[in-house]
């Protein structure tokens, strides 16, 4: 699973991610995170970094770069990866899909986590994190504090203020956002890859919403592998109880790939595609109006009784004049 994390800051990107952590057990990147231990580690490119990420300024891309490409060739990266935060202009991301379309693991869903502007200021002035990096528990002093002030809840070490979480700097950050990182909405769009969750809510609430996006997007990929997993092994002996299991498997995976290529156009920019494709199945119904169009049998049915009707309706129409004149009359 490979996904990109969009959002402005303060979304919840970070909140979220930790969650799909545990769920799936592939790992975050987090180009944030990389860049605060490289200031306080005092490592040269940390020294470069820290001016521009006190400033709400974005680090410049080729420090950015160097550090996302050495973070994606780590193993750990094969089985999949959220970044977090990257990337955050159009350069990075043409060139994230180069980086990836070298490795032969193109991006699968840019996921943009929406909240209105002005909850964010709340959310970051008050974000309090865990100072135990393999912790790393993010509490809200407004929306999710801790029980004990100041202490985390799950380890026990002390919470940290982000400098760069005060209001002068927040700001900065928010004006970066709109002007270099949201044109990437776009840019994924047309790749067809951009699917958006409302981050407003209970965290659990939008987790459960985060992941039945990834599902329905990921689904299609597991169904079309078991497919073709369940025609070779029929293929191999179609009469033994495990290539039936298998063809049993097929049809359920392509029943799950129809469902899914469905559902997804309700809630997301999949609708249209979704709208074609009915479009396209439409005239398979009308090739087989004994079976499937009954309704379109009635209609013919109804013109054919129509014409019979009117005529009778004329024919009594009169009558009907004939009548109510002579009731005047009276
Ligand atoms: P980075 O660390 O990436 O910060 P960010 O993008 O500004 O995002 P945040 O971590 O602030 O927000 P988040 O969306 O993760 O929110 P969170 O889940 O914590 O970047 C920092 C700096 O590094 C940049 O300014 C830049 O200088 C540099 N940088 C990083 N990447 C770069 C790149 N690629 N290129 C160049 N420069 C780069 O939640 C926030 C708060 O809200 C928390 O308190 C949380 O508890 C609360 N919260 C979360 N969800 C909810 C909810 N549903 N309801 C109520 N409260 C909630």
């Amino acid at each position: 699973m490979r996904i990109v994390l969009l959002g402005a800051p303060g979304s919840g990107k970070g909140t979220q991610s930790k969650l799909l952590i545990e769920k799936y057990n592939i790992p975050q990147m987090s180009t944030g995170d990389l860049l605060r231990a490289a200031v306080a580690a005092g490592t040269e490119l940390g020294k470069k970094a820290k001016a521009a990420m006190d400033a709400g300024k974005l680090v410049s891309d080729d420090i950015v770069l160097g550090m996302i490409q050495e973070r994606l060739n780590k193993p750990d990266a094969r089985a999949g990866f959220i970044l977090d935060g990257f990337p955050r202009n159009i350069p990075q991301a043409q060139a994230l899909d180069a980086m990836l379309a070298r490795m032969g693991q193109p991006l699968q869903l840019a996921l943009l986590v929406d909240v209105d502007s002005e909850v964010l200021m709340k959310r970051l002035t008050g974000r309090r994190t865990c100072s135990n990096a393999a912790c790393g528990a993010i509490y809200n002093i407004y929306f999710s504090a801790p029980k004990t002030q100041g202490k985390c809840d799950k380890c026990g070490s002390s919470l940290s203020h982000r400098s760069d979480d005060n209001e002068s700097t927040v700001r900065s950050r928010l004006q970066v956002y709109e002007q270099q990182t949201a044109p990437l909405v776009s840019y994924y769009k047309a790749q067809g890859k951009l699917r958006t969750v409302r981050g407003v809510g209970s965290v659990n609430e939008i987790f459960k919403n985060v992941t039945d996006i990834i599902e329905v997007q990921m689904r299609p990929l597991a169904a079309a592998m078991s497919a073709a997993n369940a025609a070779a092994a029929a293929k191999g002996g179609g009469t033994t109880p495990a290539a039936k299991a298998a063809a049993k498997a097929a049809k359920a995976a392509k029943a799950a790939k129809a469902a899914s290529a469905a559902k997804p156009a309700a809630k997301t920019p999949a609708k249209p595609a979704a709208k074609k494709a009915a479009k396209k199945a439409a005239p398979k119904k009308k090739a087989k109006p004994a079976k499937k169009a009954k309704p379109v049998v009635k209609k013919k049915a109804v013109k054919k009784a129509a014409p019979k009707k009117t005529k009778k309706a004329k024919k009594a129409a009169p009558k009907k004049k004939v009548a109510a004149k002579a009731k005047k009359k009276k």
